[in-house]
């Protein structure tokens, strides 16, 4: 469960706009969450869209957080399947020095006719893992989605980790992805309510023009 000063923390982040601060914070043993100071001072963190100049940091971390098995999940088949990165809808984390720590993609697709985002890859850099960038990343690109009016979106990935963030199981049966997928990771979240009562289908690129 995020705790509630993390949630005040995104909402903060919203708040401010498209370019939202962080401060890492860290999860104490317990439930509760502390300022982790790195060195001698604590370190903050901004929320951006994705730019081109950020591919080959983003490579790096995607690298270190996933390591060799990368690309053999099945989201990204999605993406190889004619998915649309929407780097305007995508959040990445940029540290107090520049450094790209964390990352949370969008992707146009469509599921039985009806326009969805897939969200994924979502990586936070090892180094800085287990202090809520993970959650802020993920709210922050939810909110992109939103404002962008869409529909819904879809993730593989753990409901324990994305149900605090709004994404519920995908009833089973109702979305075929392009290999073998655990049907208790395919989840989603409504941006409209009602717009995902009565979709079924496979995940196909979005359709153009
Ligand atoms: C998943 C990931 C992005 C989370 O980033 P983060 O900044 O550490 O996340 P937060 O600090 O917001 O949340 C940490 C919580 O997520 C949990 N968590 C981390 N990875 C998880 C996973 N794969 N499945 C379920 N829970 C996970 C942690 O145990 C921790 O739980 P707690 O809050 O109950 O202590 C990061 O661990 C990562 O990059 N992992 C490798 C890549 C990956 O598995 N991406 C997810 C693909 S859907």
């Amino acid at each position: 469960m995020r705790e509630a000063t993390a949630r005040a923390s995104s909402r903060l982040c919203e708040r401010r706009g498209r370019v939202a601060t962080r401060v890492l914070t860290a999860r104490s043993r317990g439930s509760k969450r502390v300022r982790r100071t790195l060195g001698p001072q604590t370190l903050p963190f901004t929320l951006v869209a994705e730019k081109p100049d950020h591919a080959a940091a983003i490579e790096g971390v995607l690298n270190r957080a996933f390591g060799p098995g990368r690309f053999a999940k099945t989201s990204e088949r999605v993406r190889e399947r004619g998915a649309v990165l929407e780097p305007s809808l995508s959040r990445i984390a940029v540290s107090e020095a520049g450094s790209i720590v964390g990352v949370c993609r969008i992707w146009r697709v469509e599921l039985g006719g009806l326009p969805l985002f897939f969200l994924g890859p979502l990586a936070v850099d090892p180094s800085a893992q287990n202090a809520g960038l993970g959650a802020d990343l993920v709210n922050a690109a939810v909110q992109a989605c939103r404002s962008a009016g869409g529909e819904g979106i879809l993730v593989v990935g753990a409901a324990s980790f994305f149900a605090p963030m709004g994404f519920a199981p995908v009833p089973e049966g109702r979305v075929t992805l392009p290999g073998p997928v655990d049907p208790a990771r395919v989840l989603w979240l409504e941006l409209r309510p009602g717009a995902l009562s009565g979709v079924h289908g496979s995940v196909n690129a979005p359709r153009r023009g």
